[in-house]
């Protein structure tokens, strides 16, 4: 039997932070030599809320050399812009006209994002969750790597691929499109922002103080490490829903030293912060020193990344191409060209 396939995607909008590394490109590149993974930077996404044009090249280009510098292999895993791949556009198309319209104004990320944006919504915005569909389906992959924010959007994947296979499959035949699972990490990481433990680390948070970003240099990390908010209390422990922040920064250094969680309990229950931030301000920098090398390198050599880039969108075009066709010619298009 092959393997299963994975497939995930970041939106390339610049601040790649602790986050993101964590909470997902980390995971990817732990799990990758079991699974065939597909691994895209998910510009069309990117400009579902108001975007800068003239960012949109350099920060796909930063995501797609930091999946490389974070270590995914390509023994491994295909890496690829999904705009590159006309399929996954062509496939929303064909998936917006079976979707039922409510299904896509109840998702309660779109209801967040739409508060936020106020009058500027646009219909690509109500739309984002049918374009994931459309990523994940195209691949017919097995698992997607999802956080607790896009369980939502993975559960209405399944309703979408099954609501064709229902409507337009044969009886006798395969379903004409595969019922992809989540794939859940035991280490739950979630993290959240360094100004308030409650809210999740984003990249759009208008304060730099807010997050770690995988490009920051060890006088940042330091700066930003002895700003973050605390708490007046001595001694650090997990999970006191009453210390959001301590709860965080305990999460990030077990995360990033690689100890385990009851060590890591054991280890800082009598500390200070004055003793503990100095210890995870370490801890981060060097994690990141050997992102932050490898990335040098691989930014040196623009040709190399394109090439990364070119070859993984051949693959996944084959791939997205067949799919598209079934689902093209069970929906009734026969016509040769
Ligand atoms: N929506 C995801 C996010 O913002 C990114 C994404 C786009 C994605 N398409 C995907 C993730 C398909 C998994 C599978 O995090």
């Amino acid at each position: 039997m092959g393997k299963q396939r994975v497939l995930s995607g970041v939106q390339p909008t610049g601040n790649y932070h602790l986050g993101n590394y964590l909470g997902a490109i980390r995971n990817w590149v732990e799990g990758q030599s079991e699974y065939e993974n597909y691994l895209f930077v998910a510009d069309l996404h990117a400009i579902t809320v108001p975007h800068d044009p003239t960012q949109l090249a350099a920060d796909t280009y930063t995501l797609a050399a930091l999946y490389l510098a974070c270590g995914l292999d390509l023994n491994h895993s295909t890496i690829f812009v999904q705009s590159h791949v006309s399929a996954h556009s062509e496939l929303t198309w064909l998936l917006n006209c079976i979707t039922p319209l409510n299904w896509l104004q109840d998702m309660i990320q779109f209801k967040e994002k739409a508060v936020k944006q106020g009058e500027n919504v646009s219909a690509g915005l109500l739309d984002y969750p049918v374009l994931m569909a459309a990523d994940i389906l195209l691949y017919q992959a097995d698992k997607v790597p999802v956080g607790e924010d896009q369980k939502q959007h993975l559960e209405l994947t399944r309703d979408i691929a099954a609501r064709l296979n229902h409507q337009f499959g044969k009886p006798d035949h395969q379903p004409v499109l595969k019922l992809p699972d989540p794939l859940i990490r035991k280490e739950g990481a979630r993290v959240m922002s360094l100004a308030d433990g409650t809210r999740k680390m984003s990249k759009s948070d208008p304060s730099e103080l807010s997050r770690i970003s995988l490009l920051d240099s060890p006088e940042q990390i330091q700066y930003k490490i002895k700003r973050c908010k605390t708490d007046p209390i001595r001694g650090l422990t997990f999970d006191d829903p009453a210390r959001p922040e301590c709860n965080n920064l305990l999460t990030l250094y077990t995360l990033l030293s690689g100890k385990r969680k009851e060590d890591v309990a054991v280890e800082c229950q009598d500390m200070g912060w004055g003793q503990f931030k100095p210890l995870l301000t370490d801890t981060i920098i060097e994690s990141l020193k050997p992102i932050q090398e490898k990335y040098q390198v691989i930014t040196a050599d623009k040709s190399y990344l394109e090439s990364v880039l070119r070859d993984g969108g051949e693959k996944a075009r084959a791939i997205a191409n067949q799919t598209l066709s079934q689902v093209k010619a069970a929906l009734g298009y026969s016509l040769p060209l």
